[in-house]
């Protein structure tokens, strides 16, 4: 490939920068660097490039741009949109050297951490200094720290602490250019001008590359509780949560709403290894999560709002988590999705967002378009409701590229019509960018295209997403 007019052996100038055993090519790049965790997307990168500094990044990000080699970050790959699908003959690029917890700082309560550091070992680094880092999903053990800045990951615990933007106090990043920008900053507040990390957190890798961040810890609660709660009714579901908001004055973390016949799949999978935590035939089941500081106090309080929501015929039942283990048990039923979501395979997945009091419409809506374009299709809805953010999963059995967009047409439609947004916390890869524009006016469209425009100008940052792919 030519560099600046000049034909150079690209490996090798790669190689001349992180050493030739960091670096995989052609045939030898193995899966993990191709394919995302739907398998929907791809591709065949030239390089995959392993760096181990800031340092490393930059001058990677220099001769790639020199050679207008496109540039794609490839985390935990358990993103649902296609954002961290490499682009054909592009280069990959993978910070799993760069994984330190490089500091805690007690004091200021922060964390600074390298971006391919795995969110789970983050988290038990907080832990073990008696801290939190409150950012929590179910991909918790492969989701690397750049990749949920690079999404602005939300999760199970938005509704308390904020999605992965309001965790990040500071940011150092590799621009277009390979310039090296850096504020690793510590404290919370800084109106010094434009807030730059902003612009990077969420945009997919397209306007620069997260390699570490400062960011903020809470007070590690000393006590949790979990129950699973049912409701007859969307509206008595929602009266929990405002109630459960209010008694527990935020000590409440989280509230995952499924509709009844989600959770009746994803149990029904599971019955080989647990049994069922509540009986089938509720119209909506919640696990319920509250940490706090005091763990006798903490249940007691907990154990009687829901019992006074049980009395007042608010819920229709609820179990709390005695042990560790039924804690477990009832954040199965959410979490270990694989066994409930195998027979639906091919499916389409959904994330979108709208006012909480706006997605009975929503659903109504795409309930009924869905079984009129196609009655086989089985929908499956869930979510994290405090956050107005559902999930939707959606299979006739076959999947291809008129189904999807009929599913999408449908699905998106419905957002459309109560005013939502087509991606609540994965973004929009490639798998969302046709319809980028039913979410998105022309003016905030064009507004993008312009930042895009003069942050990466010849668009080498993970071309083909987002606004490319439209
Ligand atoms: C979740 O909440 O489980 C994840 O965001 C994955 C999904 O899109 O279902
Ligand atoms: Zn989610």
């Amino acid at each position: 490939m030519a560099v600046d007019g000049v034909e150079v052996d690209l490996e090798a100038r790669f190689a001349g920068i992180v050493g030739a055993q960091h670096i995989q090519a052609g045939e030898a790049i193995g899966e993990r660097y191709r394919v995302d965790i739907t398998r929907k997307y791809q591709s065949q990168p030239a390089f995959v490039v392993k760096p181990a500094t800031v340092q490393e990044v930059s001058a990677i990000v220099t001769l790639a741009a020199a050679a207008g080699m496109p540039i794609t970050m490839v985390g935990g790959q358990t993103g649902t949109v296609g954002s961290a699908v490499p682009v054909n003959g592009g280069l990959a690029m993978s910070l799993e050297r760069m994984n330190r917890v490089v500091e805690i700082d007690p004091l200021s309560m922060t964390m600074t951490v390298e971006a391919g550091c795995i969110l789970q070992l983050a988290h038990e680094a907080a832990e073990a200094q008696g801290a939190l880092l409150p950012l929590d999903l179910g991909a918790r053990g492969s989701a690397t720290i750049g990749g949920v800045i690079g999404t602005n990951a939300g999760g199970n615990r938005v509704l308390r602490w904020g999605m992965m933007r309001d965790m990040v106090i500071g940011l150092e990043a590799v621009l277009a250019d390979g310039t090296i920008i850096s504020s690793l900053t510590k404290m919370l507040k800084d109106n010094a001008g434009y807030n730059w990390k902003h612009l990077l957190i969420g945009s997919e890798g397209t306007l620069g590359i997260v390699t570490r961040a400062v960011l903020r810890l809470r007070p590690l609660p000393s006590s949790r509780q979990t129950a699973l709660i049912a409701a007859e009714s969307f509206e008595q579901a929602i009266t929990a949560l405002r109630r459960l908001e209010v008694t527990l004055s935020g000590r409440l973390s989280s509230f995952e709403l499924m509709w009844g016949d989600f959770f009746a799949a994803m149990t029904e999978a599971q019955l080989s290894q647990r049994p069922r935590p509540m009986e089938l035939g509720h119209g909506f089941y919640v696990v319920v999560e509250a940490m706090g500081g005091d763990a006798e106090t903490d249940l007691a309080q907990f154990e009687r709002v829901l019992m006074d929501m049980i009395e007042e015929n608010v819920l229709a039942n609820a179990v709390i988590a005695q042990s560790e283990r039924e804690c477990e048990a009832i954040w199965a039923v959410r979490e270990d999705m694989t066994p409930g979501l195998t027979p639906l395979r091919p499916f389409a997945s959904y994330d979108v967002s709208m006012g909480v009091g706006d997605m009975p419409a929503f659903v109504a809506y795409a309930q009924a378009n869905m079984a009129k374009a196609y009655p086989d299709a089985k929908m499956l809805i869930y979510g994290h409701a405090g956050d107005g953010n559902l999930h939707a999963i959606v299979s006739t059995g076959q999947l291809n590229p008129n189904i999807q967009r009929g599913f999408d047409t449908v699905i998106f439609g419905a957002v459309r019509d109560v005013g939502g947004s087509i991606a609540a916390e994965h973004g929009i890869g490639v798998s969302r960018a046709p319809f980028l524009s039913w979410t998105r006016s022309a003016a905030e469209l064009a507004l993008m295209r312009v930042l895009k425009d003069a942050i990466d100008p010849k668009h080498i940052l993970n071309p083909g997403k987002l606004l490319d792919a439209m």
